[in-house]
């Protein structure tokens, strides 16, 4: 029987958990940035019954959201901060989810608005690993998940100006059972764009980051990661 989405979320967590303990890539000492989502999840539980197993001991985490945080103060995971003495800025590996995973594995980040922190301990980890179900490859961005765009409040207008003069269809991002937008876990809001053409993730990362009053897009171009993609006949393709 086919594997639903949810399933194809776990067997692509819990897939890349071992294969990159056998690897090597996930060790007992290290330091291990952990992503933020519904695929992310599952990876943290996955490193938790590797430490409860006895497999990794010494692990210390970063966590990139409240919703990671808590996960690692339930599962037991010591978490620090990118600037606690034991971390000196710098992690071993990030492990994460993506909303999009391009052929040259770019990425579109962000989903759950939180791309800002997700970006810094991906970009300032050695290693990056993404894990994803099948409905996460795509083609190309720009023209599907919307990529989100994390933003200074007093800035909304002038950005979102500078963010359409990009040729993007802009939108900002609605709370669910809270009224007004979304803020996210640094305070910021969030504009979700949207193009009618595949656009360059690559340039327009720079390009958007430029713009003043931004904090950080969503597209992940710089730390190119190695990707765990589950589909639903139970096979996990490595990319
Ligand atoms: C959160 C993220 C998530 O990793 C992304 O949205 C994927 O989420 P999920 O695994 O729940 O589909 O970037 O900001």
């Amino acid at each position: 029987m086919a594997l639903s989405q949810s399933e194809q979320k776990v067997l692509a967590a819990t897939t890349a958990v071992d294969s990159l303990i056998s690897e090597g890539l996930i060790f007992s000492g290290m330091k291990i940035g952990l992503g933020t989502g519904s695929t992310a999840m599952p990876a943290v539980k996955r490193l938790a019954e590797r430490i409860a197993d006895g497999t990794l001991k010494d692990i210390k985490a970063v966590a990139t959201s409240f919703q990671t945080t808590l996960a690692c103060e339930d599962l037991g995971i010591p978490v620090y901060t990118l600037n606690d003495r034991a971390i000196g800025g710098q992690l071993d590996l990030a492990i994460d989810g993506a909303d999009e995973v391009a052929p040259e594995k770019t990425l579109i980040k962000g989903g759950g608005a939180a791309l800002l922190r997700e970006k810094i301990i991906a970009y300032n980890a050695k290693h990056f690993a993404i894990v994803a179900d099948e409905s996460k490859k795509v083609d190309g961005h720009g023209t599907g998940f919307a990529l989100p765009v994390e933003i200074i409040a007093e800035a909304r207008v002038p950005v979102v100006k500078a963010l359409e003069k990009l040729g993007a269809e802009c939108v900002l991002r609605e709370g669910v059972k809270k009224a007004g937008p979304v803020i996210t876990d640094n305070g910021n809001m969030i504009i979700d764009c949207r193009w009618k053409q595949k656009v360059n993730a690559a340039e327009l990362e720079e390009v958007i980051d430029d713009i003043t009053g931004v904090v950080e897009c969503g597209f992940f171009t710089k730390n190119v990661p190695v990707v765990f993609i589950a589909h639903a006949d139970g096979s996990v393709e490595r990319m």
